[in-house]
């Protein structure tokens, strides 16, 4: 596989396409931003840790039939994924209120919520991604009736998956963010980054925080957290 030119720069990775048309390289980077990019900073090691961590949450979600765009890990930094189409929406799954769910409804801090809270955001930076209903949408035809369905219902069964595996080494799933992409034969799959950056993990004992929440708060010790969580979920396996 040679890696061509570069796709696209986001905020914390930088997509590559390869000498295989319908593969892509991702490459996770140490940059951190939050609230819409108004807040930056390196955290160094952050690219290496979110690449291994990432790829461990898609390959546990592959053994258990979730299909989703990962291939192989190609550096400690750069992984080869199936190349999709990303839908301009983000999925949230809630199962302790935290971040925005504690402002928008009143709710404190570490409630547990009943079930798990599903949402959906425009992801559009200049509008600072929104969040929106199924009637947005449908409207601004974000994605099809079945395709949000089948997003819902990926997102609920990517939640049991990581909610267990993680339960056994004592971290809990707080709330994440999903994205998904079409392939080129039309195919809806998971797609984008799972790891510290895009989800809330809390110690099971002492309730400390191991994810972006750190950077977002300035409590410290970023790389530390996002180590921790690493070498929990096996991160000294082969690759
Ligand atoms: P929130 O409480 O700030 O809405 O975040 C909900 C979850 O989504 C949390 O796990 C962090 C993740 N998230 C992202 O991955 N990207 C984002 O831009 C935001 C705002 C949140």
């Amino acid at each position: 596989m040679e890696i061509l030119g570069l796709l696209y720069e986001g905020k914390a990775k930088k997509i590559y396409s390869t000498d295989q048309e319908e593969q892509l390289l991702v490459e996770y980077k140490d940059d951190a931003t939050a609230f819409n990019g108004e807040k930056r900073d390196v955290i160094s090691g952050k690219g290496e840790l979110n690449n291994r961590i990432s790829g461990i949450f898609f390959r546990l979600l592959t053994e258990n039939g979730v299909e989703n765009h990962y291939l192989k890990e190609i550096s400690p930094t750069k992984q080869l994924v199936k190349k999709v189409e990303i839908v301009p929406i983000e999925v949230v799954i809630r199962n302790i209120v935290a971040g925005s769910l504690a402002k928008r409804l009143g709710l404190a801090e570490g409630t547990i919520l009943p079930q798990p809270v599903v949402e959906f955001y425009y992801k559009n930076d200049q509008l600072g991604d929104p969040l929106i209903n199924s009637s947005h949408i449908a409207v601004l035809q974000l994605a099809t009736k079945e395709q949000v369905q089948k997003m819902k219902a990926i997102s609920l069964k990517v939640n049991e998956i990581i909610t267990a595996f993680l339960r056994e080494r004592k971290i809990i799933l707080v709330d994440f963010k999903l994205e998904f992409g079409i392939t080129g034969d039309g195919q809806l799959i998971l797609a984008d980054e799972i790891s510290p950056d895009t989800c809330r993990f809390w110690d099971e004992e002492t309730y400390e925080k191991l994810d972006k929440d750190r950077f977002r708060r300035d409590l410290g010790n970023v790389e530390e957290a996002y180590r921790k969580i690493l070498n929990r979920i096996g991160g000294e396996e082969n690759v």
